[in-house]
């Protein structure tokens, strides 16, 4: 089975081709990922009309490359599978209406992906994992808790009653004047500060539900930044370990009920899963490796380039679902939000625009 993935949903412009075998396994064939990040840099975040413009430009010439770098052609598709959702709308409608053409054209079956399902199935991609296990999900747009049980069967344990955790980071460099995106800055200014120095708030600390909440710590380094005005050399640094510092100790609180609420419904996971940018910070890593053996499972984290967001996700999700007859018809529509445990299974061509974030 051939699968050409196409992922457009936020700033990422990204083709791959991926097979997958009877067994259940896959190779990466290509994977092709243009970060927009310079495009956006100036900004301090993702600006969604600069994102849409540039996918358009890219796009095109990111699938030829991704084909020819797979040395397959077209004909020889099973499908086409792009992400159709949850993301910025303008940039989710280039990817699905050129996966569409290709469809049409080439007459190969399309897949219309949840892009937190390709989150959700990379670990059996990388690691040939097997179900169910624990998603933790933390990127610049979700923050959530996953149990991932089997090919469209997910259900969300806890998630972001606020900010993404990405975005928390991204936020707290940019009032500190540290470069965009925030979180590889924020982590390095951390590694030199004092953790201690500030007792940042520790949201959702001991509630009994798997959620997060960012928006209070975020105010409350913006309060101690702006009383300290102008910084002192180590003001930056030990913002930054006290800030990282609170978000640790939250989300191993967090994952830990999560993982219980876990056990409580489908028994014990295979693994812990980390994925998303965030999952690329090392302080972070540590806390869940003892989050995880806590829980007496184990953890594990895609490689970097897999863990962001990628082509090879989206194609990889396509050929699971293809796999099982999931495909989706051409007035699949392209969703701004699509919760992943409302209808990922859902018979093709189904259509709920007002499933949540
Ligand atoms: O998954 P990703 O590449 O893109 C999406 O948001 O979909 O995640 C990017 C986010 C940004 O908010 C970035 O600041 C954060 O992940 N991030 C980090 C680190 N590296 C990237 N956050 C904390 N520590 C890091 N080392
Ligand atoms: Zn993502």
């Amino acid at each position: 089975m051939l699968v050409l993935g196409i992922e457009t949903t936020c700033d990422e412009t990204a083709a791959a081709v991926v097979e997958r075998q009877d067994d259940g396994s896959g190779r990466i064939l290509s994977n092709i990922v243009h970060s927009q990040t310079d495009e956006h840099a100036r900004f301090g975040g993702v600006v969604p009309e600069i994102a849409a413009r540039a996918h358009v430009d890219l796009l095109d010439g990111i699938v030829a490359q991704a084909m020819m770098e797979a040395n397959i052609g077209f004909a020889q598709l099973s499908a086409v599978a792009a992400a159709a959702g949850p993301g910025l709308i303008g940039g989710v409608i280039v990817g699905l209406t050129t996966a569409k053409a290709i469809a049409m054209v080439h007459e190969t079956p399309l897949i219309a992906v949840n892009h937190l399902e390709a989150h959700a199935l990379t670990p059996r991609l990388t690691d040939a994992l097997d179900f169910p296990y624990c998603l933790f999900l933390a990127s610049g747009g979700h923050t959530q808790i996953v149990a991932v049980v089997g090919v469209g069967h997910y259900e969300r344990l806890g998630t972001t009653v606020d900010d993404a955790m990405g975005e928390a980071f991204d936020k707290v460099a940019k009032m500190l004047s540290l470069p965009y995106p925030g979180g590889p800055a924020v982590e390095r200014s951390a590694a030199e500060g004092d953790p201690e120095r500030f007792a940042f708030p520790r949201p959702m600390l001991g509630r009994p539900d798997a959620n997060f909440s960012l928006s209070g710590l975020k105010t409350a380094v913006r309060n101690e930044a702006s009383r300290l005005m102008p910084f002192e050399p180590e003001d930056v640094s030990d913002l930054c370990a006290s800030f990282q510092a609170a978000v640790l100790e939250s989300t191993a609180d967090r994952l830990s009920v999560g993982l219980r609420l876990f056990n409580d419904r489908f028994g014990p996971p295979r693994a812990l899963v980390a994925a998303g940018g965030v999952a690329a910070n090392r302080a972070l890593r540590v806390a869940l490796q003892d989050v995880a053996t806590k829980a007496q499972t184990s953890l594990i984290i895609p490689p970097p380039a897999l863990c962001t967001d990628n082509g090879a996700m989206i194609a990889w999700a396509g050929a699971e679902r293809l796999a099982l007859g999931l495909t989706d018809t051409m007035d699949a529509p392209p969703r701004a939000r699509w919760r992943l445990d409302a209808n990922a299974a859902a018979p093709a061509g189904y259509a709920n625009t007002r499933a949540g974030f």
